[in-house]
């Protein structure tokens, strides 16, 4: 079958044969990828700059964003069957019996750093027309998502973000909804850095868990991410027209900042803004660039006279992933439009070159495999 991937050893991106997966364990689910999404992840690696192919092999398969459905389960499967619709998790636990969260099915929290992540660190991905996948890795999709549901990665990334900052703000007791009725962030606000389909996705769970929410990006309005944002009720601002303190000024105190632009220099300039008792949670994972200054005595003083917590978070667990299906189709009922909006563009599998290596263009590319 067909696969793309790299070899890293040659610098190269490539089509090429790999082996047909089969079922190894009562455990395993044969699947067939029904559509595979193009990231920033997926990009670097192809650039070289991360991105392991396994023990023993020179290539690496990509893709890790991907929708697929059942075609045979191992007999010790009683969740799965012929014809569902999956979306697997990314990351596979390291090996080590001292690493609890690994153990414990949270290798998003893996102390040791020998977790593998499909299609990105020593286990091939989803780029390729079947996989075999352990029922554990796999999150039952409904039908009635198929059209978005290679979103759901993307989207588990913003749900383990927002678990966690609940989680660290119940240092403040009083935020506790006020009515069992509410939206947990009814009466905060929050900024979503960067308007990508991961910031864009972050920027619908703010808003249906009740914050006001901004998306600050580059680009000046109006553009056709702007438009989604405003479609479901986020006010977009260019940070080309409005400059951070400014935008702080105007909008009078950020409870919480979710970056999801990966760059520095912007981020730094929101950290900067965060309100009383703020939480800033980076996403991102910025490339190398030359050092930039920053006013560190300032932004020390301000988390500290402001009790300000800046947290990162990576990957996400199955809860997050179970999370993003939930909401999905929520969005999918309250914004049906904005939310197909964000699949840009569908193509077959030989454009991965122009995908992968050309200019960055829509929300969210997706390989169909038709
Ligand atoms: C993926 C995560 C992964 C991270 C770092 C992201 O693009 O969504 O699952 O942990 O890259 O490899
Ligand atoms: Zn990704």
């Amino acid at each position: 079958m067909r696969a793309v991937g790299v070899v890293p050893a040659r610098r190269e991106v490539a089509m090429f044969g790999h082996a047909k997966p089969c079922l190894t364990a009562p455990t395993d689910v044969r699947i067939r990828t029904i559509e595979v999404g193009i990231c920033g992840t997926d990009r670097e690696i192809c650039s070289f700059a991360y991105g392991t192919p396994p023990d023993g092999s020179e290539y690496l398969v990509l893709g890790h964003e991907a929708l697929g459905e059942v075609l045979e389960v191992g007999a010790g499967i009683s969740t799965l069957k012929p014809g569902d619709l999956v979306v697997p998790t990314v990351r596979r636990p390291c090996p080590h019996p001292q690493c609890l969260p690994c153990r414990d099915e949270r290798q998003d929290f893996c102390f040791t750093g020998d977790f593998t992540e499909r299609g990105i660190k020593m286990t091939h991905g989803f780029m390729t027309e079947f996989f075999v996948e352990e029922e554990r890795h796999l999150n039952l999709v409904p039908d009635e998502l198929s059209d978005i549901a290679v979103l759901v990665e993307p989207l588990s990334v913003a749900e383990k973000a927002l678990a966690q900052i609940w989680q660290v703000q119940q240092r403040l007791p009083w935020e506790e909804p006020l009515a069992a009725d509410q939206p947990r962030g009814a009466g905060k606000t929050a900024v979503v850095l960067g308007a990508g389909p991961v910031g864009i996705l972050g920027a619908m769970l703010m808003v249906v868990n009740g914050f006001r929410t901004f998306v600050y990006s580059r680009s000046r309005a109006p553009n056709p991410k702007a438009e989604v944002v405003e479609a479901i009720g986020a006010k977009y601002v260019s940070s080309l027209a409005v400059g951070a303190e400014e935008f702080a000024a105007q909008v009078g105190g950020f409870d919480v900042v979710y970056e999801a632009v990966g760059s520095a220099r912007i981020s730094f300039d929101l950290l900067k803004v965060l309100g009383m008792n703020g939480i800033f949670v980076f996403t991102g994972i910025p490339a190398q660039q030359p050092a930039i200054p920053i006013e560190a005595d300032s932004l020390m003083r301000d988390m500290v006279l402001k009790n300000q917590v800046a947290i990162g978070t990576v990957n996400a667990d199955r809860p997050a992933f179970q999370g993003a299906i939930r909401d999905l189709g929520v969005f999918k009922r309250r914004w049906p439009e904005a939310t197909r909006a964000l699949i840009t563009g569908r193509f077959p599998m030989d454009a991965y070159r122009d995908l992968l290596l050309g200019k960055s263009t829509g929300i969210k590319n997706v390989i169909s495999f038709g």
